[in-house]
């Protein structure tokens, strides 16, 4: 059966059967050259909209492995800053239209990977997913999110991974995502991204914590229990989710940075001896305690790892697709 309902590869919605996913990235764990030839004469181009190091390197490393040549271009750094809107007057900034541009990566690439974050200031392009949409549109192939203005599929794809691969006892984990506070404005995509995967999943308890203000779009947080007191949450957790976002309501603001919100051994001891898990890069001493990091409570590195598996299988079934 194909794991994937159509072509794109954006979010949780695309996906028929999470757990046979799951099933298949760990098989890719278990031998990762099992499937080494599948992608021969197959090319996927990696547009990089926005900085990246794990996405970058573990979709190149999945697609090698079954033998898919990656080429990567650095758009944001390198290339012609693209225009998106339809009938733009192209006297800014803007050098080459979306409609130009994708055809062309149809005529190079069989698949075209794209990372494009969020404007952070239009929530209206940014949650119609206007940059990701425009490629999809235009390039006449299938595409994969390596995150978008809203969605982080393969990072919660991973998370979901890591949750099943660390998770033994025969009951639903307690998952709890916490806020945390940051210097900057975040999108809020890996958390609106988690919390898809994790009701469409449905295999946890899942709870949400974050200051007043800082709800996520309800199309996202779900069914999760949400509170604002981050206490009563972590209490008796399995795994700590932890991440920053702005605002989403009043678009993209930072109404709150209370050190007190980050995460610490003491919180910890409230949980039931939870994992700590968060997609990285973060930032030491802001969005998590060195004491956390560094000590076993923490599975940060083994989540990144998973990346490489999460990639592997995705575009396993994206091959499977093409005609
Ligand atoms: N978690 C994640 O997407 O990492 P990068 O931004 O380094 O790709």
């Amino acid at each position: 059966m194909a794991l994937l309902k159509t072509k794109n590869f954006i979010s949780a919605n695309d996906v028929t059967d999470i757990n046979a996913l799951v099933a298949k990235a760990l098989g890719y764990k278990s031998d990762p050259f099992k499937d080494k030839t599948m992608g021969a004469g197959k090319r996927i181009g990696c547009l990089f909209l926005n900085p990246s190091m794990r996405t970058r390197l573990s979709t190149q490393i999945a697609a090698q492995n079954l033998g898919m040549e990656p080429i990567v271009f650095n758009v944001g750094a390198e290339g012609w800053q693209l225009e998106f809107e339809e009938e733009a007057i192209m006297s800014g900034s803007t050098s080459e239209h979306v409609k130009d541009a994708a055809p062309i990566m149809g005529k190079y690439f069989d698949i075209l990977a794209i990372r494009t974050f969020p404007s952070l200031a239009n929530k209206e392009d940014d949650y119609s997913e206007l940059y990701v949409n425009q490629f999809i549109r235009y390039s006449g192939i299938p595409v994969l999110s390596l995150e978008t203005a809203t969605l982080h599929p393969l990072q919660s794809l991973t998370d979901v991974i890591t949750i099943k691969e660390t998770f033994k006892e025969n009951r639903k984990p307690k998952v709890v995502l916490t806020w945390a506070p940051h210097v900057k404005p975040l999108p809020q995509c890996v958390a609106n991204s988690f919390s898809q995967w994790m009701n469409a999943w449905g295999e946890v308890d899942f709870v949400i914590t974050h200051p007043e203000d800082y709800e996520l779009d309800p199309g996202f947080s779900g069914n999760a229990t949400i509170t604002h007191h981050q206490d009563e949450a972590l209490k008796d957790a399995d795994y700590v989710y932890v991440k920053n976002w702005s605002t989403y309501t009043d678009y993209a603001k930072i109404y709150n940075n209370d050190p007190s919100w980050m995460l610490t051994l003491d919180k910890l001891s409230a949980t039931n001896n939870a994992k700590v898990m968060h997609c990285l890069p973060v930032r030491r001493n802001v969005e998590l305690s060195d004491e956390v990091l560094d000590s076993p409570h923490s599975i940060v590195t083994q989540e990144a790892g998973n990346r490489i598996w999460a990639a592997q299988a995705v575009l396993s079934e994206m091959l499977g697709q093409l005609t």
